[in-house]
């Protein structure tokens, strides 16, 4: 049998075993997807033991999507251009690192029908998710893409992947169309960010967190009759692009699968 895993810490909260498990199921897949606690010391020999071992298939989450990248043997294009490998998976037992966010948050975005031609996009945060964000937006076709982050030496370290950014303080807004939460503030009930709403003028507000379903950020932008959308589509698409990379089956996201991921 096939061993599929996905590796982070924490991972308690993961929800990819429970979606792959049942596509898995669905297809009739001979393969097992299960989570894995791991500390940063151990990540090399987890990913050099995958190479001989049944384990077919890795997903990557926080805080390692950087990490492993000296541990594999090649990566594609979008692992190359964000530094972030999410999903890895074997070649004649060589073990290539890819990424599925990029298109996880593109299909989200295409599902919310906001056209980004000549449009402005804010993302409030730099960390892991955030180079895969500002890649999609850019293969989309945005105009422009501004970035606040509390540590802003991180957002202005991004400029040397992405010399198009624009860096603003952190508190500090813009006129925008489509405002991004890749912060991790609002995990945690109550967690808000500082922000104020009101010379928020845009027409989506995006929150990359999907649980809780609706964060204070989300619930704010509702309140002054904002669109909202939260992560949890950016969550099933880019499990699917993994599931279609490693089976060659491209699973049908339907009610069933929504009801899965509450
Ligand atoms: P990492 O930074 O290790 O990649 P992450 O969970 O991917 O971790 O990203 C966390 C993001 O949320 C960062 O942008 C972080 O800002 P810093 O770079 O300044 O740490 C942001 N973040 C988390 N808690 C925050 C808070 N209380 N206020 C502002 N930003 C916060």
């Amino acid at each position: 049998m096939k061993k599929y895993l996905v590796i982070g810490n924490p991972i308690e909260h993961s929800l990819s075993p429970l979606l792959h498990n049942f596509w898995i199921k669905k297809h009739g897949v001979n393969a097992i997807y299960e989570k894995k606690l791991l500390e940063k010391n151990d990540i090399e020999k987890t990913l050099n033991d995958m190479r001989e071992s049944e384990t077919e298939g890795i997903n990557v989450t926080v805080p390692f999507k950087k990490y492993v990248i000296p541990f594999l043997d090649q990566l594609s294009d979008t692992a190359k251009k964000t530094q972030s490998v999410n999903t890895i998976f074997k070649r004649q037992n060589k073990l290539i690192g890819d990424n599925t966010d990029v298109y996880g948050f593109s299909e989200a975005i295409k599902l919310t029908n906001l056209n980004l031609k000549n449009k402005k996009a804010l993302i409030l945060g730099a960390g892991g998710v955030t180079p895969s964000i500002i890649l999609a937006l850019k293969n989309m076709g945005i105009l422009e893409i501004v970035l606040s982050n509390r540590t802003k030496a991180k957002a202005e370290d991004l400029k040397k992947s992405f010399p198009f950014l624009k860096v603003i303080n952190w508190g500090e807004t813009t006129k925008s169309d489509l405002i991004i939460n890749a912060t991790s503030i609002g995990i945690k009930e109550k967690e808000e960010i500082k922000l104020d709403n009101s010379k928020l003028d845009g027409q989506l507000f995006y929150d990359v967190i999907y649980n809780p379903s609706e964060t204070k950020f989300l619930e704010n932008a509702k309140k002054l009759g904002k669109k909202t959308e939260n992560g949890k589509n950016m969550f099933i698409y880019q499990a699917l692009k993994a599931f279609e990379i490693w089976h060659g089956i491209r699973p049908e996201i339907n009610t069933e699968v929504n009801d899965l991921i509450k």
